[in-house]
């Protein structure tokens, strides 16, 4: 549970170089955890998907290029990562806050959240939130990291705050946004916990899907047809 604020003023700092960070510090795996949230969604053929936290909106591009049929929405609470995902012509973009959402009720077939559930305040009143906007029977799809088992969470540790901040310092001038990439990757739910919160959300089927060794997972749940 992170405090919004401070969430919003850390990516109007970084939105400039966010992608190039992405790119550089996953070494391009970002592209391949992307692909595969893309192939998982199209096969729910949804007509309409809301990308919520989709910054620089990478995510809602690649489902854009893949599901030529689908109506994609992208929303954020941060205007300066919205523009950069304008600039890469993403539309339609709204700004919105993941916990209290601008659209009516049951009005998607899918919603996917790509590392930014982990961001927002309450992670349980984000999920009532998507669960109310999206269709009964519709599909949630959750990007995000999520912590590997042992012993490889040692090293990933030492990665993630010792490395991980310095280096990104001194790609983005902002090492602060880095230190609480760790500490938000370590408070956040991984794997059976996630898959108990988004049970206890009152969503169906969940299912996590580890890659990069655990260090990113992917989950999916559905809404309940019969409430
Ligand atoms: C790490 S970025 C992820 C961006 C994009 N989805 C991607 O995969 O690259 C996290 C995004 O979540 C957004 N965010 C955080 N809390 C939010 C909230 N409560 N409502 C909407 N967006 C939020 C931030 O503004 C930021 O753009």
């Amino acid at each position: 549970m992170q405090n919004p604020a401070k969430v919003r003023g850390i990516f109007s700092s970084i939105a400039a170089r966010y992608d190039l960070a992405n790119h550089l510090l996953s070494g391009g795996l970002d592209f391949l955890w992307r692909a595969r949230a893309v192939r998982m969604v199209d096969k729910w053929h949804p007509h309409s998907v809301l990308d919520l936290a989709t910054g620089s909106g990478d995510l809602a591009l690649a489902m854009q290029k893949a599901m030529t049929q689908a109506h994609i929405i992208g929303a954020d609470f941060c205007l300066p990562m919205l523009q950069i995902a304008a600039r890469k012509k993403l539309s339609p973009l709204v700004v919105a806050d993941g916990t209290n959402l601008p659209f009516a009720d049951n009005s998607f077939d899918a919603v996917t959240v790509a590392f930014g559930l982990r961001n927002m305040e309450s992670w349980p009143g984000a999920l009532r939130e998507i669960s109310r906007v999206l269709r009964p029977g519709g599909h949630l799809l959750l990007l995000d990291f999520s912590m590997p088992r042992p012993p490889l969470d040692a090293a990933y540790r030492l990665y993630l705050h010792r490395i991980l901040p310095r280096f990104a310092g001194l790609l983005t001038g902002h090492r602060a946004g880095y230190e609480y990439l760790g500490e938000s990757i370590e408070a956040f739910p991984s794997g059976k916990a996630m898959l108990d919160l988004l049970g206890s959300a009152d969503f169906s089927a969940p299912h996590a899907h580890p890659l990069a060794a655990g260090i990113v997972s992917i989950y999916t749940a559905e809404k309940p047809s019969i409430p």
